[in-house]
């Protein structure tokens, strides 16, 4: 790879081990698709370096693409059982990982440049226990590490997906409760903050992330 800086943070990816999203875009045309860039000039079936494929202005209008997509917006903000949900996600400490603020640095998009979001995710890396460890590592991560993902737009999943959720990394969980069920490790403690809520504080939870 052309660009790769030992430096680097991960932050794309299950595994957190892409750092930007131009690294991500080169890494799945390359990986995903087998298509060389400028970027990533080795073929993945004769592993030959091999004239560029794609040209990279293309690359480029595809990374813009994906920077400039608008996030999904929450629904019901001002429901009070929203509310209730959301002050029972921080009590349980559900948003000590899935961080309800980050902020932007600079981006030469002015759009993009030192903007406060809320994507639920620390984009960090965290052992997530036994359960969640199935063998597979990319880079430095463990086989039972996962990068927490977003739960921006978790609401708008089912029905973009036939109706059906397909939570964690490999689909297994098919609802949000399942999938808080199969957290261990770091985050063995919020699934036990969880189980012992009451039946009533349970559903204002749930239905605080569906507003996501
Ligand atoms: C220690 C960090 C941590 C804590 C604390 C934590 N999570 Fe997670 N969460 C993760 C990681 C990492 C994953 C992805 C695991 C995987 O893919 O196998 C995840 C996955 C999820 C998912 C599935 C998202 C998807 O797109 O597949 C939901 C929903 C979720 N968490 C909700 C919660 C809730 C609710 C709480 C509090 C009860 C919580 N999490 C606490 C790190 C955490």
């Amino acid at each position: 790879m052309l660009f790769l800086k030992t430096e680097n943070i991960g932050r794309f990816g299950k595994k957190a081990a892409a750092f930007d999203l131009l690294h991500q875009t080169v890494n799945a045309y390359n990986q995903d698709i087998g298509i060389t860039s400028i970027f990533n000039p080795i073929d993945v079936y004769t592993n030959l370096e091999i004239d560029p494929e794609i040209a990279t202005s293309t690359v480029n209008d595809v990374v813009f693409y994906l920077q400039t997509l608008k996030a999904p917006i929450q629904r019901n903000q001002g429901d009070a059982v929203v509310k209730q949900g959301a002050t029972i996600f921080n009590q349980i400490n559900c948003a000590s990982c899935h961080k309800s603020e980050l902020k932007t640095g600079y981006s030469p998009i002015k759009a993009l440049s030192n903007k406060t979001f809320a994507p639920y995710t620390d984009l960090l890396l965290h052992d997530m226990g036994s359960g969640l460890d199935d063998g597979y590592t990319e880079g430095s991560a463990k086989t039972y590490e996962w990068r927490t993902p977003p739960l921006w737009g978790i609401g708008l999943s089912e029905d973009a997906q036939g109706g059906n959720y397909f939570l964690m990394h490999d689909g297994r969980a098919n609802s949000i409760e399942s999938a808080i069920l199969m957290h261990g490790g770091e985050a063995n403690n919020s699934k036990t903050g969880y189980q012992n809520l009451s039946q009533s504080d349970r559903e204002a939870l749930l239905k605080f992330i569906k507003s996501l």
